[in-house]
C-alpha cells in the first residue's frame, strides 16, 4: 500500500528549503501532497492560486514530481488529511524557534483528529536560515535572492515587489 503524507504551508512563496523539505519527506513517503493553504484571514504578497502555480512551475522538471500532487485546503487541515486520506502531517523545523509554534500546532492537530500524525523534518543545513518571509524583505529591500528560491520564484518576486514600490511612489 502507498503512504502518503501532506505536507501545508502558506507557501507565500516557495523557497528553496521548502523543495529540500519535500526532497526529504519523499524518502520516507511514496507520495506526498504540498497544500497551500487558504486562509483569509491571513495577509499574503501572492494569491493561493500564484502560489499553487509558483510550486508547480518550480516542481515541473523535478525527478521526483511524479510522487508529487499541489492542491489548495481551505478550513481544518486533519480535515483535509482524512479527505485524502492520508495519515501524516509534514512539517519543517529549522531552529528551537520553530519549535513552540509547531508544538502548539501539532498537538492541536492530534486533539482533532488523534490518527493523524505530525512528522517533523530537519531542513538542510543551507537553508537553515530562509524563510519565505525573510525572502519577501530581502527582495522588498533590494537584495540578492538568487539560489535561495527556484528562479521562477525570483522573477515573480522581483515583478510583484518592484510593482508595489513603484505603486508607492504614485
Ligand atoms: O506555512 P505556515 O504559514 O506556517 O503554515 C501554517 C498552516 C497553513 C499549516 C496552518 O496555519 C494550518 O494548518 N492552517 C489550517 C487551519 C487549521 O487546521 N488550524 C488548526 C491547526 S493549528
Amino acid at each position: 500500500m502507498c503512504s502518503t503524507a501532506v505536507y501545508p504551508g502558506s507557501f507565500d512563496p516557495i523557497t528553496n528549503g521548502h523543495i529540500d523539505l519535500l526532497e526529504r519527506a519523499l524518502k520516507i513517503f511514496d507520495n506526498v501532497i504540498v497544500a497551500v493553504a487558504t486562509n483569509p484571514s491571513k495577509e499574503s504578497l501572492f494569491s493561493t492560486e500564484e502560489r499553487l502555480e509558483m510550486i508547480k512551475d518550480s516542481l515541473a522538471h523535478h525527478p521526483l514530481k511524479n510522487r508529487v500532487k499541489v492542491d489548495l485546503f481551505q478550513g481544518l487541515l486533519v480535515d483535509y488529511v482524512q479527505s485524502i486520506p492520508a495519515k501524516a502531517i509534514i512539517r519543517g523545523l529549522r531552529a528551537i524557534s520553530d519549535f513552540e509554534y509547531e508544538f502548539q500546532m501539532a498537538l492541536m492537530n492530534r486533539k482533532l483528529s488523534a490518527d493523524i500524525e505530525t512528522a517533523f523534518i530537519m531542513t538542510g543545513m543551507r537553508w537553515i536560515y530562509i524563510s519565505s518571509r525573510i525572502i519577501k524583505e530581502v527582495v522588498r529591500s533590494g537584495g540578492d535572492v538568487s539560489g535561495l528560491v527556484p528562479d521562477i520564484v525570483e522573477k515573480k518576486l522581483t515583478e510583484r515587489l518592484a510593482g508595489l514600490s513603484k505603486n508607492s511612489l504614485c
